[in-house]
């Protein structure tokens, strides 16, 4: 395998953490990546969770050229076209009962505020304009605007918030490996749904909007899976205290679970909303969705009408790309794939743990996996923040032709990981390969922290 360049000149702009400098990636074709100096990699993660179909797909690149060529642009405010409806149609129908009205927006954090504007408008409307408030989990990725970083769960944004946006009201989310003492998996995500009814009965459901939670989930939680009875328990809660229920499906929705929706998952606690992006436009156009009921649409519409949009809303292009983009899931099954290849790829990486005592925890759902890494597996023991393991690995894997997605949410304080989420498309092979390089990366990865400690 080349080695990437390392040591290069150029500053990064938005990460003042990164040990390296990012490949410069010139080239992708399937699960692959090439930069400019020719080293191949595997994308691991999908970048952030987003190329569900895999890279280089002819045909979403031609439906897209098409409808460029065709009809470029025409305003939504002004005016409709038969991408956006067709689009809106076969998102709503894979969705199901409950799902039938579909509001497009240009990625996750703004299909996230869409879904919160819609609640509000929705509340005002009908005579409950009391009900302000928001609660989500803490730790939790909602999104990088303004209002959805209020309703993140992230200890390290410090002081940003205060005072400048109004914040959620977080609840703990219900963690499976690192468990407080004389606690089950059960029994804690148990305990987190009553912190849930807790703090509904001292805010008053009647200013509670809403509780909004990443069914599945991402880079926040790595990959958090909470027990069935943890969703039935919360879908009663929010039911009984009037509160809706927001799954923000953003990087687990749009098949990656091996279901379209993740909540289809948990058919007994369907949530009232749910938000899609990512892997619905799979990195080919910026494209999210707002799943909502038929009824709760009419109603709004006989009373204000929904009053908020954006520019790029469910433009042509974007509309053609999601078009073609789910006809490829049909074409090549690729919900099923990730069920089938997502259950081969985790008992592989579980596998792994015999080799790579540095794997504390693999865990996840379909395609959607992250591994924990630790410096013991029996005590669970993290590595010293001067190791900086999540770049560590990083480095490791760009060395090793593996492009990894590392995270420490709060500097650590629950847990580090690496997602491994390849596009759906992947093959048995494929699989045994990013899983060979793994197995390297992570044996060079706990090399070098042998190092740094007779360093030390
Ligand atoms: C769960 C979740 N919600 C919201 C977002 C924000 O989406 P976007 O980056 O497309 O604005 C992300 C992005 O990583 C996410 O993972």
């Amino acid at each position: 395998m080349n080695s990437p360049e390392i040591g290069g000149t150029q500053d990064i702009f938005y990460s003042a953490s990164n040990m390296v400098p990012l490949p410069m990636i010139e080239k992708t074709a399937g699960i692959y990546m090439w930069d400019e100096q020719g080293n191949q990699y595997i994308d691991a993660s999908s970048g952030p969770v987003v190329s569900n179909i895999g890279h280089g797909n002819e045909r979403v690149a031609a439906a897209m050229a098409e409808q460029a060529r065709k009809m470029d642009f025409a305003y939504s405010r002004v005016s409709r076209h038969r991408p956006n409806l067709i689009l809106t149609e076969k998102i709503s129908r894979l969705a199901g009962p409950g799902y039938e009205r579909v509001c497009l927006t240009s990625g996750g954090s703004e299909a996230m505020e869409i879904a919160i504007k819609f609640l509000r408008q929705y509340v005002v409307a009908t005579g409950q304009p009391g009900k302000t408030k928001l609660i989500t989990c803490m730790p939790s990725y909602h999104g990088g605007t303004v209002a959805t970083l209020a309703m993140t769960g992230d200890e390290s944004l410090g002081p940003f918030l205060d005072g400048f946006a109004i914040k959620s009201e977080k609840v703990p989310a219900p963690f499976s490996y690192r468990l407080p003492d004389g606690f089950t998996i059960e029994s804690y995500a148990e305990q987190c749904a009553s912190e849930l009814e807790k703090r509904i009965e001292a805010l008053g459901a009647d200013s509670v909007l809403a509780f909004v939670i990443e069914p599945i989930g991402g880079l926040a939680t790595g990959c958090l899976v909470p027990p069935e009875s943890y969703f039935n328990r919360v879908r009663e809660i929010c039911t009984r205290y009037g509160i809706y229920l927001v799954f923000d499906e953003i990087l687990c929705g749009s098949g990656r679970s091996g279901k379209f929706l993740a909540a289809h998952h948990w058919p007994d606690a369907l949530p009232d909303i749910v938000v899609l992006a990512k892997g619905l436009g799979s990195g080919y156009a910026p494209l999210g969705a707002v799943l909502i009921p038929q009824g709760m649409v009419a109603r709004l519409s006989n009373l204000t009408g929904f009053n908020f949009s954006h520019t790029y809303n469910a433009n042509p292009v974007t509309c053609a790309v999601g078009i073609a983009v789910l006809q490829e899931y049909d074409r090549l099954d690729l919900t099923a794939m990730a069920a089938e290849r997502g259950a081969y790829l985790k008992r592989k990486l579980t596998e792994l743990m015999k080799t790579c005592p540095v794997i504390g925890d693999v865990r996840g759902m379909g395609l959607l996996m992250a591994v924990e890494m630790v410096s013991s597996q029996s005590t669970k023991a993290q590595f010293p923040s001067s190791f900086s393991s999540t770049e560590k690995v990083r480095i490791h894997g760009l060395k090793n032709g593996l492009i990894l997605y590392s995270r420490a949410t709060a500097n650590g304080k629950y847990g580090e990981w690496f997602i491994v989420a390849p596009p759906l498309i992947i093959t048995r092979q494929e699989c045994d390969e990013l899983v060979e390089r793994l197995e390297k990366t992570l044996k060079d990865f706990e090399t070098d922290y042998h190092n740094s400690l007779l360093d030390n």
